[in-house]
C-alpha cells in the first residue's frame, strides 16, 4: 500500500504518518526529515537544501524527487510506504508517478489532513522536537514527561528554526501556492481521502484508518 499524506505545515503529517507506520508496517518516508538529516551531516546535498529550508520555500524539484528515487529503492519500501510531505507541488506529483509506474507500483490514497490556519500557526508556535530521534511535542497539547527532554531518548527539545512566525508565515503561503492544488488532482482521480484533522491525535488516526478501509467519515 503506498500512501501519500497531505496537509498544511503542522497539519499533523508527521505525527500521522508515525503512527500509521506502526499500525501498517510501512516505512515513513519524510522529505523534511530527508532533508534535515543530510543537512545535520552536512551532505552536499545538505548544504543546497539549507537555503531554501531556512526561507521556507521548496527545495527544487529535482534534488527532491531524485532524493525519493533512492529512498524508495531501499529494501524496506518494497511493500509500500507512508510519504509526508511529497510529493508538494504538480511537477513533483507527475514526476512521482513516473516513480512509481517504473516500479510497477500505484497510488492507493492520497489523505488530505484538513486544518483551519489559526490552528496550525498555534500549533507549530508549541512545536518541540527531538533533533536526535525526530519525536514531536506541543507545549500544552503534547508535552514531554521531564523538562524539555525527549521520552523517547531523553535528548533536549529544540523549536525547529523555520517555526519562526515569519518563516511560518512563508510556508504558509508556499503552502496554498504550491500544494494545495494537489487536493483537486487528486480528487480528479478519485484518489483523494480527506479528514477533519482539527480533532485530537487518537481520533485523526481513526478517520485515516476508516477511510483507508474504504469507509467515510
Ligand atoms: P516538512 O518538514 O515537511 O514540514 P511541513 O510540511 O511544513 O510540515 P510540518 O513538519 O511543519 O508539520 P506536520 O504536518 O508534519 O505537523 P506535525 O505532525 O509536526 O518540510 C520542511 C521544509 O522542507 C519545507 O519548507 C521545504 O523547504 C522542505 N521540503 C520538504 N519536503 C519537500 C518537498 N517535497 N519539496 C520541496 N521541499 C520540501 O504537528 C505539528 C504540531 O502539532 C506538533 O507539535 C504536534 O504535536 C501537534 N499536533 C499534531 N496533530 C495534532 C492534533 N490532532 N491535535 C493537537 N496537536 C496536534
Amino acid at each position: 500500500m503506498n500512501i501519500i499524506l497531505i496537509g498544511a505545515p503542522g497539519a499533523g503529517k508527521g505525527t500521522q504518518a508515525a503512527r500509521l507506520s506502526r499500525i501498517y508496517h510501512l516505512p515513513h518516508i519524510a522529505t523534511g526529515d530527508l532533508f534535515r538529516a543530510h543537512m545535520a551531516q552536512n551532505t552536499a546535498l545538505g548544504n543546497k537544501a539549507r537555503d531554501f529550508m531556512e526561507q521556507g520555500v521548496l527545495v527544487p524539484d529535482s534534488l527532491t524527487v531524485d532524493m525519493v528515487d533512492a529512498r524508495l529503492s531501499e529494501e524496506d519500501a518494497a511493500h509500500g510506504v507512508i510519504l509526508d510531505g511529497f510529493p508538494r507541488n504538480l511537477p513533483q506529483a507527475e514526476l512521482f508517478e513516473q516513480l512509481l509506474r517504473r516500479r510497477g507500483w500505484h497510488l492507493d490514497s492520497a489523505v488530505y489532513i484538513a486544518v483551519p490556519v489559526e490552528i496550525l500557526v498555534e500549533r507549530l508556535s508549541g512545536r518541540r522536537v527531538c533533533p536526535k530521534c525526530g519525536a514531536t511535542y506541543h507545549v500544552l497539547t503534547h508535552p514531554p514527561k521531564n523538562d524539555n527532554r525527549c521520552d523517547v531518548c531523553g535528548t533536549a527539545l529544540i523549536t525547529r528554526p523555520d517555526d519562526a512566525p515569519d518563516t511560518v508565515r512563508r510556508r504558509l503561503a508556499v503552502y496554498t501556492e504550491q500544494t494545495a492544488p494537489l487536493i483537486a488532482y487528486y480528487q480528479a482521480q478519485n484518489l483523494l481521502r480527506s479528514v477533519d484533522g482539527a480533532q485530537p491525535v487518537d481520533e485523526v488516526t481513526r478517520q485515516i484508518q476508516e477511510v483507508l478501509a474504504g469507509g467515510t467519515i
